[in-house]
């Protein structure tokens, strides 16, 4: 072996040992992916908010702290049957909102609820749990896993009817 190869071969030794700690970039990379993915499950919260809580700060601006709601405008949560009846119809309202012609206690509603999407899986059960023990509703609680099982995948948008 000559000098010559001999300082070509320290050369590429030297390189290789830049380009490995460029690897963990790649590295990087990869764990971004994979907490991209993990954001797609049920976060873990960090304080348990309550149910109550939630509605003051989602709900109330248009179903009203009495859940009357105003008519014409946003339908009672006073004894409704959307609210006390199947689970997965009022998950789906929270989780993607809901527009058309509904009827509520005898009266006809014709306006947009906007989705409350960005809340947490188990925000919307506690909302909901609270909304189904009040307002003179008596109805099961929702788990954070049943809305979970009903969020649709990131990165699908409300297409509307
Ligand atoms: C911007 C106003 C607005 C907000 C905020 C809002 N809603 Fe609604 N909600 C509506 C409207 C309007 C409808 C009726 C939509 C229609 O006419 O199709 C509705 C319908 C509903 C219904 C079905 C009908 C009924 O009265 O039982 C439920 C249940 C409901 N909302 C729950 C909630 C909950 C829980 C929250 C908070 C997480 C919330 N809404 C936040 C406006 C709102």
């Amino acid at each position: 072996m000559n000098k010559y190869t001999l300082s070509l071969l320290i050369l590429v030794l030297i390189s290789v040992l830049f380009i490995i700690p460029n690897n963990s970039v790649f590295g990087q990379m990869d764990q971004n992916g994979k907490s991209k993915i993990q954001q797609s499950k049920p976060q873990p919260s960090g304080k348990k908010e309550e149910g109550k809580d939630i509605y003051k700060k989602f709900c109330l601006s248009c179903h009203q702290a009495d859940g009357s709601g105003v008519p014409g405008m946003y339908p009672p949560l006073q004894k409704s049957d959307w609210v006390n009846g199947d689970k997965k119809r009022i998950i789906s309202i929270v989780l993607t909102g809901l527009k058309g012609e509904i009827v509520v206690n005898d009266e006809t509603y014709r306006q947009v609820m906007p989705a409350q999407a960005s809340l947490s899986n188990e925000q919307i059960a506690n909302v909901l749990t609270f909304v189904r023990n009040n307002f003179g509703n008596k109805a099961d609680p929702i788990s954070p896993r049943e809305v979970a099982s009903l969020r649709p995948p990131s990165g699908t948008f409300f297409k509307g009817k």
